[in-house]
């Protein structure tokens, strides 16, 4: 379709684009196939109407053009910057009009046909171009596309070379589309999935639907094709050559598909002149009883959001890098996925029919934006966006109708509510009735399948599971939290809850934690030194900060401790020890445990003393048993039984030995640890000296213990707002802040001799305020060792929860490893502790950090009986707690933690900074979300926290275990 270069009319139009040929499923055949991506020449220029005219012409010259990798993001390659909003357009919202200043980025690629390419038609295929793309080829318009996350072909056959074929694609930051596409994510822009050029033989395979039900009742598989006549499918291991187009058949004893069991069939839709690969899955997903099920049995989703994300490159996902995602997720009991907020790359639904996981796949629209204009003008009902809106679902449904991985589509997300996704959804229903239809935002489902909601706290999801809320229609069918668990920075607290609520009401059929990956985009700096940006960090007027980092695992794929915690959360297998006895539940969906080998180790103070082989008869999904305890030997320290459930082959995922699931109980409880007493307070120099104690009579802090100098305990408050405690809404920081909390003074209200007890008595408070806190420290000891035991009482009436409840104290720099007995190896907090398991763990101070995006506290141990944190000649501290405390360490302070905004503002400093803790505020969910859950709150009150202390060397006699 000739059209003048000087006609943009198309950038605004809110039409999709034009000139594509019908859409059709994302296959392979054997027809030829030439990938154009690569090295291709690129022009930006900062709007429409400055782009040059005549890019589509041979003898136009690009010579003063630079290079650019295709697929890609300008943007990553030195044009323009990434910009990041989460709801907020970044440009006036004037729909369909875009800005004038319009990014635009002309790309060309001259390219030679293979020698053997056939003389036959062809398409040009665009698997994503962000967010509008105007085609050429060898100087004819193809049309355009939009729709950034799918994909577009061109009929080219005719147009072809053998040699010097001319490809122009004029890329537009914003276009029309760009309204349907307010994704909480980058934007970012480019032709940024593959390019591809397809022989189409003649009388070859146009498309094609394969359906496979199963019936769970008869164990009988129906498969049926859907496509022109002629087309036929062979599925030999099925017995079934040369299916028509059009027939069915059945199938006896067939191995259904499912997330637990991704059974595949491999056969071929073929033609006279083509031949495809497919895997058939043979599932039936069902909404009944108000419950979701697949293959008549209920699902819950132990679900991640993923969006398509790398640091270095965008949206521009390389496969290994999908392979990883899945791998890890699917050894941390990652089930399920949606695809938020648009449709992946297909290869990677290709791998989640191969590994196995429930996916929800969603459509490529979101017009948050409107949320900010009370959804004036939202596109969503404005009959202009109707055919848009039709476009994208259908390019998604048509493109990834074969993949018996998605058991439900999605209209989309966050696009209020109105005529054009009803209609999406009437489309899709009649188009697809094997999947259900899902979208948060027709909250009363008129015209979709399922209930969701996103962050609703537990009482609600209490109160739906009953039955007792929401609109009546809503009552009769499943409940999903398409997002829960806001993973933002250190949290989210509350999991274990949500988990419970799963278990307990059978229509709550589980979420997706927002979301799997943090979206920092690595930034090298002049030294060699790298950080991961977030939003702001590109100059951008107007931004969200680091909203756009709340993934499970940090950008550079690292999991994160709540992918950990995540992990034992959804653990499929539960391990319990109930009247002497081992109860094994079955949590799995669909599987037994016979693909489980189960192991006990017994842990003296965290050393093994002995392990075996459980015995455990296969225990069917749904189902639990109980078996005899092992025969132990006998202990005396404190001492716990492990067990796990591993693997027992290997599998695509994991090797065999991953563990599973596991679960402890104590065995032997720990000993008192002895009391530190009989040293003589000797008050006779300039310092007080106890014991090995050396302690300044000014302000009553211990200053040496045993040779080494340290800044003595004192009691601390504060820690650095993690990402939840600065949360939406009412956030806790603001009233710690308000109560000056991060800025607490400490008055020496007296020191006391009582017998051998010295007694420091001080108050903590905020300046300018009239409440504090009364610590109390009383100190004994004996030769080796000092015994400290803190009083704490509030002074006043307090307004606010408090950070932590604990002391802090600074140690040379050099005792640069921890060893503790207490739960590890990760962080761990009172909301987000299941993954933490009692054990004996060695960590530099370097490696407990966890490296937050945006730093914050982390890298709290808990449940610490004993820590020693030694040098390299062994010289150093043990900390025994009576019965337990919680610590961390680290080389910066809280105040440096709190003031640096990315991990490379945070200077290792002289001494190793430690908190050793009663207690800290839980995390919760509050970034986006429910706050901390009322246990795990920390509230002030009367309390006391007992500590000995005693220095440690390497070749030291002093050192006697406490225990
Ligand atoms: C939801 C939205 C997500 C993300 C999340 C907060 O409202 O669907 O895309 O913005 O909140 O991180």
């Amino acid at each position: 379709m000739p059209s003048s270069h000087a006609d943009f009319s198309y950038v605004d139009d809110p039409a999709p684009g034009h000139g594509s040929t019908a859409p059709r499923s994302a296959f392979r055949s054997d027809a030829p196939a030439l990938s154009l991506g690569g090295s291709w020449r690129f022009l930006l220029s900062p709007a429409v109407d400055a782009a040059p005219d005549g890019i589509e012409r041979d003898d136009f010259d690009d010579g003063g053009w630079t290079d650019i990798p295709v697929p890609g993001h300008w943007q990553l390659h030195g044009h323009g910057s990434p910009a990041y909003t989460n709801v907020r357009y970044p440009f006036p919202v004037n729909p369909p009009q875009v800005p004038s200043d319009n990014p635009t980025g002309d790309h060309r690629l001259l390219f030679d046909l293979p020698d053997d390419w056939p003389d036959e038609p062809a398409v040009l295929r665009f698997d994503g171009i962000d967010s509008c793309g105007r085609i050429w080829l060898n100087g004819v318009e193809l049309g355009v596309t939009k729709g950034s996350r799918l994909p577009a072909e061109f009929d080219v056959g005719p147009l072809l070379r053998p040699r010097g074929n001319l490809l122009a694609v004029r890329v537009h930051q914003w276009s029309a589309g760009s309204y349907l596409e307010d994704q909480d994510m980058w934007w970012l822009s480019g032709i940024f999935r593959d390019v591809t050029l397809l022989a189409r033989p003649a009388g070859g395979v146009r498309d094609f639907t394969v359906d496979a039900d199963y019936d769970h009742l008869t164990a009988r598989g129906t498969l049926r094709l859907d496509a022109d006549s002629g087309v036929r499918i062979t599925v030999p291991e099925l017995g079934i050559t040369d299916l028509p187009a059009g027939r069915s058949a059945e199938i006896a004893d067939v191995a259904p598909w499912s997330a637990e069991e991704p059974r595949l069939y491999e056969g071929e839709v073929h033609t006279d002149t083509e031949r495809v690969p497919v895997r058939v899955g043979f599932r039936t997903v069902t909404v009944e009883d108000g419950q979701l099920k697949v293959n008549g049995r209920r699902i819950v989703f132990r679900g991640v959001n993923r969006h398509e994300f790398h640091p270095d490159s965008g949206r521009v996902v390389p496969r290994e890098f999908a392979v990883a995602d899945i791998e890890l997720m699917k050894r941390h009991n990652v089930n399920a996925v949606r695809t938020s907020h648009y449709p992946p790359d297909s290869a990677f639904l290709d791998l989640c029919d191969t590994y196995g996981l429930w996916v929800i796949d969603e459509s490529d629209v979101e017009t948050h934006g409107f949320s900010e204009l009370d959804w004036r003008g939202n596109p969503s009902d404005d009959p202009r966006w109707a055919d848009a809106y039709l476009d994208r679902m259908r390019r998604m449904v048509e493109r990834d109708k074969n993949h018996p991985s998605i058991v439900m589509w999605s209209l989309g997300n966050e696009a209020g509510t109105g005529r054009n996704l009803a209609a999406a959804a009437e489309w899709t229903h009649r188009r697809d009735p094997t999947r259900p239809l899902h979208y948060e935002g027709d909250t009363d489902c008129s015209y979709t399948d399922v209930h969701s909601r996103m962050y609703a706290g537990h009482d609600e999801v209490d109160r739906i599971g009953q039955g007792v809320e929401g609109h009546p229609r809503l009552r009769e069918l499943p409940f999903i939290l398409c997002e829960f668990g806001h993973a933002m920075g250190n949290g989210p607290g509350g999991l274990v809850e949500y988990r419970d609520l799963f278990e307990r009401h059978p229509r709550c059929q589980g979420g997706f934690v927002w979301e799997w990956i943090d979206h920092g985009i690595t930034r090298r700096d002049t030294r060699g030194g790298a950080h991961f940006a977030y939003g702001g960090d590109f100059g951008e007027p107007l931004h969200d900060g680091n909203f756009v980092i709340d993934g499970l695992v940090h950008p550079d794929r690292t999991p994160s401790p709540a992918l950990a915690e995540f992990s034992k959360v959804f653990e499929p297998v539960r391990i319990t020890a109930a009247d002497g006895a081992l109860r094994v539940t079955n949590h799995y969906d669909v599987l037994s445990t016979a693909h489980l080998r189960f192991h006990w180790v017994l842990e003296e103070e965290g050393t093994e003393v002995a392990h075996g082989v459980v015995t455990v008869p296969t225990v069917e999904a749904g189902d639990s048993t109980d078996v005899p305890l092992p025969e132990l030997p006998p202990t005396g320290a404190e001492s716990w039984l492990t067990v796990r459930a591993a693997l027992a082959a290997d599998t695509a995922w994991a090797p065999a030995g991953h563990v599973v699931s596991w679960g402890q109980t104590p065995v032997t409880r720990a000993a008192p640890v002895p009391p530190a007493a009989g040293a003589t307070l000797d008050t006779t120099g300039t310092a007080l000296r106890l014991g090995p104690g050396v302690f300044d009579p000014l302000t009553g802090r211990l200053t040496a213990l045993g040779g080494l100098p340290v800044e003595g305990p004192r009691l601390d408050l504060w820690r650095a707002p993690t990402d939840n405690d600065r949360g939406s809404g009412d956030p806790e920081e603001t009233r710690w802040r308000a109560a000056g909390l991060h800025r607490s003074q400490h008055q020496l209200l007296g020191t006391e001799r009582l017998g051998d007890t010295l007694v420091v008595r001080t108050r903590v408070a905020p300046p300018g305020l009239g409440f504090g806190m009364r610590a109390d420290y009383h100190w004994s000891g004996d030769a080796h060792r000092l015994r400290l035991r803190l009083e704490v009482e509030p002074d006043g009436t307090w307004p606010c929860t408090l950070p932590r409840l604990g002391l802090r104290m600074a140690l040379p720099g050099g005792l640069g490893t921890a060893e503790w007995f207490g739960r590890g190896p990760g962080e761990a907090y009172a909301d987000s502790r299941q993954a933490a398991r009692i054990g004996r763990f060695t960590r530099t101070v370097d490696a407990l950090q966890t490296p937050y995006v945006r730093p914050q506290e982390n890298g709290n141990r808990v449940d610490l009986r004993w820590l020693r944190l030694t040098s390299a000649d062994g010289a150093g501290l043990r900390v025994d707690g009576e019965p337990a405390f919680a610590f961390t360490a680290r080389r910066w302070t809280s105040e440096h933690l709190d003031a640096a905004t990315h991990t490379t503002g945070l200077a290792p400093g002289d001494t190793v900074v430690l908190n050793l803790d009663l207690a800290q505020n839980g995390l919760g969910s509050a970034s986006c979300g429910p706050g901390v859950l009322p246990p795990y709150r920390l509230h002030p009150a009367r309390a006391s926290l007992t500590l000995t202390f005693t220095p440690t060397g390497s070749t030291d006699a002093q050192e006697t275990p406490a225990r």
